[in-house]
């Protein structure tokens, strides 16, 4: 099984970002419990940092192309305003999961929106750095079931 991993714009600072709501986990930190939990797994797992809405757009629809079974995406910022980011993840026909470290629900209004959510097949947030590896299982358990 192969998984693709995008994370989104700002997310490279993490460890120093804001560590109240961030934690102090780098994203190096991150991809390494990923990696942890793919071996476990059995998972084969690519992971990627990308600013740029469109090179997520493009991310997307590449690691499809490449032959990814599933996504697990924190689009960042662009989860409350890219319809770009959520057509890509229609137009795929692989499933996504989305991340976030934070509670989005639980911050400034504007974050409550997301529009990416509803091209996934489901989210996670609020778990901080946690977030991640219980979604590469909840996004393993999915595809285990229904491919
Ligand atoms: C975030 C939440 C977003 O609102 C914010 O813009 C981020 C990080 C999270 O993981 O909690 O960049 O996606």
């Amino acid at each position: 099984m192969r998984i693709a991993v995008l994370h989104g714009p700002n997310l490279n600072a993490l460890g120093t970002r804001e560590p109240d709501i961030y934690g102090h986990t780098t994203l190096a930190e991150i991809d390494a419990m990923l990696a942890q939990e793919a071996t476990t797994l059995g998972v084969d797992l690519t992971s990627h940092q990308y600013q740029g809405e469109g090179e997520i757009v493009a991310a997307l629809h590449r690691v499809a192309a490449e032959g990814a079974h599933g996504v697990l995406i924190n689009p960042g910022a662009y989860t409350h305003y890219s319809f770009a980011i959520a057509d890509a993840l229609r137009c795929i026909p692989i499933p996504s999961v989305e991340i976030h470290l934070s509670n989005i629900h639980g911050r400034e209004e504007f974050r409550s929106r997301s529009v990416t959510a509803a091209a996934c097949v489901g989210i996670v947030a609020g778990f901080g750095a946690q977030s991640y590896p219980v979604a590469l299982q909840a996004l393993f358990t999915y595809l285990s079931r229904n491919r």
